[in-house]
């Protein structure tokens, strides 16, 4: 068995890449190297290539024996894509459409997608459900929720059978410590108080008039490594259920942007100096996963489900790196 995992080199997909090495299990990785490090691919199997070149996919891949596609490769920022639509419709449906078309003509059946919390839009309860409606208020969730579709179709047209898992907010890094969350530019929360914590840079928190206790959004931060195990559990899944599904994965639990910092501040032991911004637009007071259909379904088990394991890690690979 053979995993093609694309956006290998990238933040969560080469954490689910060191869970596949630790089992011992065989994979292959593709990426362009867009966001995504050389440094993650070192010494492993890996196509340099484009998945928006339908033809780069066929030349390198056709022949090796693939048995399942974890799809990761994406470009993730928000603010981006609402100024570069035709870029992120390019590189986050049209490639992942290139890659469901391989799979289906090389039969390879099995097929996990990183979908995002972001296709439920603004929640109208909370915890979200996999069965809320769908509608994204920006063109990174508009292209998740595309892609989810677009895959549907194909599952009930060809043998493909595919889980899309839609993902809360990734966080955390690997023990090892050499392994962890490096964007250019970094729009993420952890990475960016322990930054400005340890370089005693001015961090600023996007608006404190949310409708929470402390005014700041609530998040459900989910660890990098309890979501690498999800990919693997839901291959699993497929062996006995075909068709197409789809699971939340965050941790039940929220966090407001005041608590992370605070958690931070404490780990740290140090001040990090903030100053309130303006509240993005659109953007929902709390985001929280209903988990129990991955957890009863899948078998999912979440082993580092606190906030103080989550940025201790983060911590770890912050000093060791960066
Ligand atoms: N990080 C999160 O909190 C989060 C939340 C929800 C969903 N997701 C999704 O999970 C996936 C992985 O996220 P991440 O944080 O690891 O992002 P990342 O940017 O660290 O990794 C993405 C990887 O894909 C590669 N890539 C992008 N476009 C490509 C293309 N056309 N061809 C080949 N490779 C390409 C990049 O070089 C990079 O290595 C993305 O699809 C993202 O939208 C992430």
């Amino acid at each position: 068995m053979t995993i093609l995992v694309t956006g290998g080199a990238g933040y969560i997909g080469s954490h689910f890449v060191r869970y596949l090495e630790r089992k011992k299990i065989e994979f292959v990785i593709v990426d362009n190297f867009s966001t995504g490090h050389k440094k993650f691919v070192k010494n492993k199997k890996f196509f340099e290539l484009d998945l928006k070149d339908p033809e780069e996919i066929r030349v390198n891949l056709q022949d090796l024996d693939i048995t399942s596609i974890v799809h990761f490769a994406g470009l993730s920022i928000v603010s981006d894509s609402q100024k570069m639509e035709k870029e992120y419709y390019e590189n986050n449906v049209l490639a992942s459409m290139n890659l469901a078309k391989f799979a289906v003509e090389k039969k390879i059946r099995k097929f996990i997608y990183s979908s995002s919390a972001a296709v439920y839009g603004i929640p109208k309860e909370i915890p979200i459900k996999e069965n809320h409606p769908t509608k994204p208020i920006n063109n990174y969730g508009k292209n998740k929720l595309e892609v989810e579709n677009l895959l549907k179709d194909l599952s009930m047209e060809f043998p493909l059978d595919v889980v899309c898992l839609r993902y809360f907010n990734a966080a955390g890094a690997d023990d090892d410590g050499d392994l962890g969350e490096e964007h250019n530019p970094e729009t993420h929360l952890i990475p960016n108080v322990i930054n400005s914590a340890l370089n005693s840079s001015e961090f600023t928190v996007n608006g404190d008039t949310y409708n929470t206790d402390d005014g700041t959004c609530i998040r459900d931060f989910i660890h990098v490594n309890d979501l690498a195990s999800a990919h693997l559990l839901s291959l699993s899944f497929l062996d006995s259920n075909k068709g197409f599904h789809v699971f939340n994965l965050g941790s039940e639990t929220g966090f407001s942007i005041m608590e992370v910092i605070n958690e931070c501040q404490e780990l740290l032991q140090t001040k990090v100096n903030f100053r309130v911004g303006t509240k993005r637009d659109g953007d929902p007071d709390i985001l929280i996963a209903d988990n129990k259909k991955s957890v009863n379904k899948l078998n999912w088990r979440l082993e580092k489900n606190s906030l103080k394991a989550i940025i201790s890690s983060a911590i770890k690979y912050h000093k060791n790196v960066l």
